[in-house]
C-alpha cells in the first residue's frame, strides 16, 4: 500500500513525522504492534495498514474521549485492542493477556491538538476554562487542587522542575497572593503580573506545561515505561519514541545509551530526528518533535 502521510487540517490532530515512525518501525506484517499513545489515531491507522490478516496492534490512551474519537476511524476487529490506560501498564497487559513479545512499540508524547483546543480540558492558556489538564478524566486531582492546594514552595518546585521556568519563584508568590484561582484566565492573570512582557507567550507555555506534567505524573510514567519496555520487546523489535520537550527526549536518549552500553539495544539514530521543513511548515506541532529509535539486539 502506498503512503501518504495526511496533511489534511480538517483533522481534530494532524500526525507528526508518519514516514519516519514507519520507516524505523520496520513493520512485520504479521507482528504485534503498540501504539501507546493512540490519540486520534492518525499513526495507529497507518501502521495498522502496513499488518496482513495475522498482525495485531494494541492501543493505549489515558483520554477516553481521544479514544472515542479515534475508534471512529480505526477498523475495529479481533486484531485490535483499544485501551484507555497508560501505556506503561504494557507488561501488565501482556501478562494479563498470555501476549507474546511485541515486535514494535511507537510512543508519541504530550497532548494532541484536540486536546489543546478544547477550552474545557483548561491545557492552552490562549482559551478560557477551568483548570482541569488531566489526560484521565476520571483521576481525582485536577490543575485547580495543585495551583490553589499546593505551599508557594511547591509551586516554585513543579514549575522549576516540570517547566525549567527561571521565574518560577516569582510566579508562585503572585499564584498564591491570587489564590483561588478558579480558571485558565485567572492562572493567566497570576503569571502576567509576575513576569516583564518580553517572551511572555513562551513563560505562560513552560508554566502550562509544568502544571499538566504534574497532573499527569508524565515524567513518573515516562520513567516507568522505559525502565521495562526492554522486556517486552522481541528481539528485533523496534521502539521509536517522539518528545516534545526535553524533559521527555533526555530520559530517552539516556535510557537508549545505557540499554546500549549493556548490548541489549542497538541505537538507530545518534542525534533525534527533527521534521522535514515542509511538514514543519504545515504542523506547527513537527516544529518541536525529536523522534529517537532503537531495535533489541539481546
Ligand atoms: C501527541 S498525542 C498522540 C497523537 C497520535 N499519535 C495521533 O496521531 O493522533 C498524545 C496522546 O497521548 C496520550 N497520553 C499522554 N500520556 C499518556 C500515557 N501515560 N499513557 C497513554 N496515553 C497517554 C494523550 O492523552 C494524547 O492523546
Amino acid at each position: 500500500m502506498t503512503l501518504s502521510p495526511p496533511r489534511d487540517k480538517s483533522m481534530p490532530h494532524i500526525p507528526v513525522m508518519v514516514e519516519e515512525v514507519l520507516s524505523y518501525l520496520n513493520i512485520n506484517p504479521a507482528g504485534i504492534y503498540v501504539d501507546g499513545t493512540v490519540g486520534a489515531g492518525g499513526h495507529t491507522i497507518q501502521i495498522l495498514n502496513q499488518l496482513n490478516g495475522e498482525g495485531s496492534l494494541i492501543g493505549f490512551d489515558r483520554d477516553h474521549e481521544a479514544l472515542a474519537i479515534a475508534k471512529k476511524t480505526i477498523p475495529i476487529s479481533s486484531r485490535v485492542s483499544l485501551n484507555c490506560a497508560s501505556y506503561h501498564t504494557l507488561p501488565d497487559f501482556l501478562e494479563k493477556h498470555g501476549s507474546n513479545l511485541v515486535n514494535g512499540i511507537l510512543l508519541d508524547l504530550g497532548l494532541s491538538s484536540m486536546q489543546l483546543d478544547d477550552e474545557k480540558r483548561g491545557f492552552s492558556f490562549s482559551k478560557k476554562g477551568l483548570l482541569d489538564m488531566r489526560f484521565d478524566q476520571n483521576s481525582d486531582r485536577g490543575a485547580s487542587t495543585i495551583i490553589n492546594h499546593s505551599s508557594e514552595q511547591e509551586l516554585a518546585d513543579i514549575m522549576y522542575h516540570f517547566g525549567e521556568e527561571r521565574l518560577s519563584r516569582r510566579i508562585a508568590k503572585s499564584i498564591v497572593k491570587q489564590r483561588p484561582i478558579a480558571d485558565v484566565e485567572g492562572l493567566f492573570e497570576a503569571i502576567r503580573t509576575a513576569t516583564p512582557p518580553q517572551n511572555r507567550n513562551k513563560t505562560l507555555a513552560r508554566v502550562f506545561q509544568a502544571f499538566r506534567i504534574a497532573v499527569n505524573g508524565e515524567l513518573e510514567k515516562l520513567d516507568h515505561f522505559l525502565s521495562s519496555f526492554i522486556d517486552t520487546l522481541a528481539i528485533g523489535g523496534r521502539i521509536v519514541i517522539m518528545s516534545y520537550h526535553s524533559l521527555e527526549d533526555r530520559r530517552v536518549k539516556h535510557i537508549f545509551r545505557a540499554l546500549k552500553r549493556d548490548g541489549r539495544l542497538n541505537v538507530l539514530n545518534k542525534k533525534p530526528v527533527m521534521a522535514q521543513q515542509d511538514e514543519m511548515d504545515t504542523n506547527p506541532r513537527a516544529r518541536s518533535a525529536k523522534l529517537r529509535a532503537a531495535e533489541r539486539i539481546k
